[in-house]
């Protein structure tokens, strides 16, 4: 049976999860939400890889045997090391983006957190299968913190509208939404966001990717086990108001002892 794990910052990683649930239904998955520790964006590169092996190899302890690198700001600057060192197949959220790259790609923002901006590993795994794709990347270092905490206020929609303006000004055929909290805001986008201007949730990727290998998973729906290190209120929320996520069972871990 395929044992997939994730992690992230939070609850963004969800958003990847949800996805990789619904094609992949009958697996088995554990979730760890570093919420205590959220954002990772602004963090040191020796600092988040500390917090990251802590993760991977409490995950490998769960009996984790396919990790899923849902969060952008750790698969950008960590996925070569992890696959060197762990003897375990690692599906990443950046550089699945090539399963979605087809010819209407043409001008890309990809929207993402400074850290992730700064590998320019979205730029080169888009422009690896077309150089000719103009790409841009533009930080986003607000929005994290407006998600994690949820009921955003009229100063906080304003924030999230402004950010994507920021990326419509650059007339793009395509808006990456290169953070797996971005989703969360896909609604409020679609209002603002101009005709031809596609929005890509690149988990759609992960999925593509995995359909390419095998995959083992039963006939029923699988199980899901959840662990966070921080505000788990909003996890609940957030699980239990998601039809695909939140029939599965579920457990919460607390402490933040990673
Ligand atoms: N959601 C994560 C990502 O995809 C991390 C965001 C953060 O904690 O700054 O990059």
């Amino acid at each position: 049976m395929t044992h997939f794990g994730l992690f992230d910052s939070g609850i963004g990683g969800l958003t990847v999860l949800r996805r990789v649930v619904t094609a992949f239904p009958g697996c088995e998955y554990s979730y760890v939400g570093d919420s205590a520790r959220a954002p990772y964006g602004g963090r040191p590169y020796e600092e988040l890889w500390q917090i990251n092996k802590g993760i991977i190899e409490f995950l490998i302890s769960r009996g984790v045997n396919h990790l899923i690198m849902a969060c952008n700001t750790s698969c950008s600057q960590f996925l070569d090391v992890i696959r060197k060192e762990y003897d375990l197949p690692v599906t990443g959220i950046v550089t699945s983006i090539p399963e979605l790259v087809d010819e209407a790609f043409k001008r890309v923002v990809v929207m993402a957190t400074q850290a992730t901006v700064n590998t320019h590993a979205y730029r080169s795994m888009i422009m690896a299968k077309d150089p000719s794709i103009e790409v841009i990347e533009l930080a986003c270092p607000t929005l994290v913190p407006i998600i994690e905490r949820g009921e955003f206020n009229l100063d906080d929609l304003a924030e999230v509208n402004r950010a994507l303006n920021e990326a419509i000004i650059f007339d793009p055929s395509h808006i990456v939404m290169g953070c797996t909290h971005y989703p969360f805001l896909e609604e409020i986008w679609r209002e603002t966001c101009p005709k031809g201007v596609t929005l890509v949730n690149p988990a759609d990727g992960i999925v593509k990717a995995l359909s390419g290998i095998e995959i083992k998973g039963g006939e029923k729906q699988g199980k899901i086990e959840y662990y966070v290190s921080g505000n788990e209120t909003r996890f609940q929320d957030i699980i239990e108001s998601d039809l695909v996520l939140g029939s599965s069972p579920t457990r919460f871990w607390l402490t933040c002892a990673l």
